[in-house]
């Protein structure tokens, strides 16, 4: 599965387990059963004011699970040949992005919150930031 170069076709969304209750719904994450990565790091995003976006890069290597925990927003996905772009605004689903995929988020509603699962510690030199260099670099992985 590595080897292989993924395509925005290989972003899935991932549903966790709910448990819907009168005093409020309760959902979670098991690793080994509900992402198909190793979690190395979490982070989260919000406070993002209206028509910002975050994101507009791609990793390397690294692989992720972005999950809208409050409110929504838009992932656009692209991987150099097709586009996609999934809404999350659902606490029990996330969305699966393999490494080599150049992916924004944008459209946050108010008071969203983007929790997001890596597989990797935080490398500044897993990122590729230049959307020519990343189609380049994916030429060359092809
Ligand atoms: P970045 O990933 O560029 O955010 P976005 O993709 O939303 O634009 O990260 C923004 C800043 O935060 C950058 O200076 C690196 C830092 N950062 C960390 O130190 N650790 C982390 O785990 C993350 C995700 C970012």
């Amino acid at each position: 599965m590595k080897n292989r170069l993924r395509s925005v076709y290989d972003c899935a969304l991932v549903h966790f387990p709910k448990i819907p209750d009168d005093r409020g719904n309760l959902s979670f994450i098991e690793q080994r059963n509900h992402i198909p990565f190793n979690i190395a790091r979490a982070y989260w995003i919000y406070d993002v004011p209206g028509g910002e976006s975050r994101g507009s890069h791609a990793y390397r290597e690294m692989e992720e699970c972005i999950i809208a925990l409050s409110g929504g927003f838009d992932v656009l996905l692209d991987d150099g040949i097709a586009q996609k772009i999934v809404t999350l605004n659902r606490a029990y689903y996330g969305l699966y992005i393999p490494g080599m995929i150049w992916r924004r988020m944008q459209n946050f509603s108010t008071n969203s919150v983007a929790l997001v699962l890596a597989s990797l510690p935080y490398s500044p030199d897993d990122y590729i930031r230049d959307y020519d260099r990343y189609v380049s670099l994916r030429g060359e992985s092809q």
